[in-house]
């Protein structure tokens, strides 16, 4: 669709929300990167695009965009239904528990679990008092370095990633949540560039779509980065060179909270002696773990 054959009959916020949802729905656009249904997606990407918080729609719900907004809005309608790039890489922004984060192509859109987790200071697991020193594995765009740090403020958090893409998109968070002087960011493969390093807490998100999901994985999906995805056969290969690793990295009574989406299953035919705990959180079992530093020598 070109700039002119745009419906002329759209002047109002909910005029472009209620065209909105109804393209997504004629042209089956799916969700999974923030919002639950069609009102939510066309809310967040209209509202959003126009600078506007979208927890007060009422009170724009009739004002007239100019003819700058109502190109910008279309455009991005047009992106979102066509291209199905997903509404957070459009508005550059995308929210964890209560927290925005800039994001682009170059990162994962957050959305782990462990964010939650973070909110309750991953009680019972650690003991804020005793978490010195944080690394968050596979930090992408930084989201739960920065979560950490604001769980264990006085701690010393490291946000490691493989992609130097992903973490100028970290740089860009780290800042805005004015953190440069505090937030530590490595490259590195896994542990390589971390030398002999401990940490009391080790979270990490690391890739773990395993080749038949990623197959199957709607076009959403697709526009993210693979690295931040694959992980190949069954899931497991990062995990494989990560776990063996692990135990070196942590203190003495260090603990690692780690997520592996639909893992379970492999991890457990991969390590069945390992004493990990599967966590709930408010939607969802069995998607992330807990394991402890002296769990960890039965490896
Ligand atoms: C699932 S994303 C998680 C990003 C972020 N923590 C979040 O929860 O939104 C996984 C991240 O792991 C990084 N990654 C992949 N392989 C890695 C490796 N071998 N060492 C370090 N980071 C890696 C990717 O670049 C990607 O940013």
């Amino acid at each position: 669709m070109s700039h002119h054959q745009y419906p002329t009959e759209l002047h109002t916020v909910c005029d472009v929300v209620r065209w909105a949802m109804s393209e997504m729905e004629r042209f089956d656009v799916s969700l999974g990167h923030g919002t639950a249904d069609y009102w939510e997606e066309a809310t967040f990407l209209v509202l959003r695009t126009l600078k506007l918080p979208f927890d007060r729609l009422e009170a724009f719900w009739n004002a007239h965009l100019t003819q700058d907004e109502l190109w910008e809005v279309l455009k991005n309608i047009e992106s979102r239904v066509h291209n199905k790039v997903p509404a957070p890489y459009l508005v550059h922004e995308a929210w964890l528990t209560e927290h925005p984060f800039y994001v682009d192509e170059r990162v994962l859109i957050p959305r782990s679990y462990i964010a939650e987790l973070l909110e309750e200071g991953l009680e019972p697991w650690v003991e804020p008092e005793n978490v010195h020193t944080v690394l968050d594995m596979c930090t992408g765009s930084g989201c739960l370095a920065i979560l950490a740090q604001m769980a264990f403020s006085k701690a010393q958090v490291t946000g490691a990633d493989i992609s130097a893409d992903a973490l100028e998109v970290a740089k860009i968070n780290r800042s805005k949540y004015g953190l440069d002087d505090t937030l530590e960011l490595v490259q590195t493969d896994i542990f390589s560039h971390l030398g002999k390093r401990k940490f009391d807490l080790i979270i990490s998100n690391p890739p773990y779509v395993t080749q038949q999901a990623m197959e199957e994985l709607p076009a959403e999906y697709r526009h993210e980065p693979a690295l931040a995805l694959e992980a190949g056969d069954d899931g497991m290969d990062f995990m494989r060179r990560f776990m063996p690793a692990l135990k070196e990295h942590l203190t003495e009574n260090g603990v690692a909270i780690v997520e592996i989406g639909d893992g379970r299953e492999a991890f457990e035919a991969i390590w069945p002696e390992l004493p990990v705990t599967w966590l709930s959180t408010e939607e969802e079992e069995d998607m992330v773990f807990a394991v402890r530093a002296e769990d960890l020598q039965h490896l």
